[in-house]
């Protein structure tokens, strides 16, 4: 049994100051951009993290805190891992949980996404949780609506915080770092698709602002059109930076985001630029593997190195229910108020 001093909303009383801690984000209402954190917010979503890890450990995973609460998902593109996530993670939280499907929806009727989204706040919700093929839409949406906070899960090519988040939490937790030295000096290589991630775009905002340094690794026709402004150094040879590295994070070819043939074949693609099993002998033994799913195992990850010892894949996907349990605390959460616009 781990000693816990229980608050009023079920939290373990952790060496976390709520109060100071929902001082310092006043007038964060909704979570778009990981860069609407900087560095100090991404490290308080960690600290605030452990005390859910802690609570998802528990035979019953289950806190007050967002009693009352309403959180609706709003997805327009499909979603195994991030739906389910939010999902259980506002059911942990005790919110009532409601999910919109576009496939489904009145859209087919011809309906717009802004009388949509306003239809659904007008049922009383509290959080809108966001995904959508369109870069830029949970900033249109959270424009349009008054109240609710909008927490982008993932929007086209451009962003996806909360991957970043947990990814973040996955590394330092891992590494067993400091919670005050970040990422400082960590060598982290993101493999593959850049062009089409918005994982990619957030990590490297994330890892970045946390102090790592970050080598992309893609053939020139996955890379942005344009890298002016990413704090970064790319690389076309992974055997070589594979040595070097505490984490090797991969990414799914994005075929569903490709307009064009940009690749002469997936056999090619993974002869150079796959973490096949000989590439994976070439990292330090404790550098991490990891991945934000759907795993294309044989295309970009050989299937036994998506199940090595090294792999965290799996922790990334219990950490996220953990992160994202933290975030919905930090915008919507009772108690404290820390939804101050
Ligand atoms: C990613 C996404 O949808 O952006 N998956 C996820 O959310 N974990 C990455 C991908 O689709 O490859």
């Amino acid at each position: 049994m781990t000693d816990v001093r229980e608050t009023a909303t079920g939290l373990p009383g952790a060496a976390i100051d709520l109060a100071e801690m929902a001082g310092r984000h006043r007038g964060h209402r909704h979570l778009l951009s990981i860069a609407d954190l900087g560095a100090e917010g991404i490290t308080d979503v960690l600290r605030l993290t452990d005390s859910f890890v802690e609570v998802s450990r528990r035979a019953i995973p289950k806190v007050p805190a967002l009693r009352g609460k309403t959180v609706v998902s709003v997805f327009f593109e499909d979603s195994t891992r991030t739906r389910l996530s939010f999902e259980t993670a506002a059911r942990r939280l005790s919110a009532d949980v409601m999910t919109f499907s576009a496939s489904s929806s009145s859209l087919n009727k011809g309906e717009s996404l802004k009388d949509t989204v306003q239809t659904i706040q007008a049922m009383g919700v509290d959080g809108l949780v966001v995904r959508h093929s369109g870069s830029g839409v949970p900033w249109q949406v959270a424009g349009w609506l008054d109240g609710p906070s909008v927490i982008n899960a993932g929007d086209g090519w451009h962003e996806h915080p909360t991957q970043a988040l947990l990814d973040c939490y996955t590394i330092t937790r891992k590494l067993g770092l400091a919670p005050e030295a970040g990422l400082s000096g960590r060598r982290i290589a993101i493999v593959g698709d850049i062009r089409h991630s918005r994982v990619a775009r957030s990590d490297v905002l994330a890892f970045t602002a946390l102090g790592a340094e970050v080598t992309l690794v893609a053939p020139p026709t996955l890379l942005p059109p344009s890298l002016a402004g990413w704090p970064v150094s790319v690389s076309h040879d992974l055997d070589r930076v594979l040595p070097t590295l505490d984490v090797v994070y991969v990414l799914r070819l994005q075929r569903e985001r490709m307009l064009e043939a940009l690749l002469p074949s997936i056999r090619e693609y993974t002869a150079t630029y796959g973490l096949t099993r000989r590439r994976a002998a070439l990292l330090e033994e404790d550098a991490l593997i990891m991945h934000p799913g759907p795993v294309n195992r044989g295309v970009e990850i050989a299937a036994e190195v998506a199940d090595q010892p090294g792999s965290v894949i799996t922790a990334q996907v219990s950490n996220g229910v953990a992160v994202r349990m933290a975030v919905l605390f930090l915008l919507l959460g009772s108690g404290v108020d820390l939804a101050v616009a």
